[in-house]
């Protein structure tokens, strides 16, 4: 994982993505993890072309801000349930929430593989310190003194209503699980909001390469509510 830095007044909120390219290699769409102060930051993962030439490219462009953002200033409880290389989006949120002074409202739960997967380790650390944060790992080491287990196992123990916001960012099983254990847990549909990636081109809503079912997740995403697109089909993919 690297992050990259942009100077701009325009930062987008939290959940919006940008489309970073690299000339004569192709563009990526990533995530919004910081836009406090003039900085707009981002935290990605090599894993292919785009991502692997960015690291450390002189000349990386940015177009956006693009798509849906969470809705936190519409909700008094907050239940952000983050999971793996999930958590940029959850990182903006918490700073929007910070620089309104808003935390009270909400309750962060990470979910990482190990304790070595957890992402933006020492940030974590000072989030706690005013924030409500849960952090499980699926398998602990020997340092390891907090919970394992998967990250939605953690809903049954928030301290908010079931009526609160629940955002949901993450590898697809784990949004789908997590969704699961909502449901079970008696959060109702219109009360989910979902993060939905999909393989982007244009980001506007014109190639049509990101469908989830009827919707383009550039435009009508990637923040959905879990009622608009639960009857669709392949959601988690
Ligand atoms: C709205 C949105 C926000 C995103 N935010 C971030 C972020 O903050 N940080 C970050 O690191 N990544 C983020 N991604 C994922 C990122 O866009 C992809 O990893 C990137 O486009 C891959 O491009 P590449 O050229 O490096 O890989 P490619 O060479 O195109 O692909 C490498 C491998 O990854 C798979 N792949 C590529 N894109 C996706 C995808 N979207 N979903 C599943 N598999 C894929 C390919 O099938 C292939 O197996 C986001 C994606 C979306 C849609
Ligand atoms: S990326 Fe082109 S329509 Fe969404």
């Amino acid at each position: 994982m690297y992050s990259i830095e942009f100077k701009t007044k325009n930062k987008g909120k939290a959940g919006q993505f940008y489309m970073l390219s690299v000339p004569g290699v192709g563009e990526a769409p990533i995530s919004v993890a910081s836009g406090s102060g003039r900085r707009l930051v981002f935290t990605i993962r090599s894993i292919g072309t785009v991502t692997a030439r960015m690291k450390g490219s002189k000349s990386v462009g940015l177009r956006g801000p693009y798509g849906t953002y969470w809705p936190w200033k519409d909700n008094d409880e907050i239940v952000a349930v983050a999971g793996g290389i999930g958590v940029p989006p959850i990182r903006s949120l918490i700073e929007e929430m910070e620089d309104s002074k808003m935390t009270e409202r909400l309750e962060v739960l990470y979910g990482a593989r190990s304790p070595s997967d957890i992402v933006y380790k020492n940030q974590f650390k000072e989030w706690k310190k005013d924030l409500d944060i849960h952090i499980t790992v699926d398998k602990g080491d020997s340092e390891w003194k907090g919970s394992v287990g998967f990250v939605p196992s953690l809903l049954k123990d928030s301290h908010f209503s079931k009526n609160a916001a629940l955002f949901v960012i993450g590898p697809p099983l784990m949004m789908m699980n997590t969704v699961k254990e909502a449901l079970k847990l008696g959060y109702k549909d219109d009360r989910i909001f979902l993060s939905l990636e999909r393989r982007m081109e244009c980001g506007i809503g014109v190639c049509g390469h990101c469908n989830v079912g009827q919707y383009y997740a550039c435009e009508s995403g990637p923040i959905f509510n879990y009622s608009t697109v639960k009857g669709e089909q392949e959601l988690f993919l």
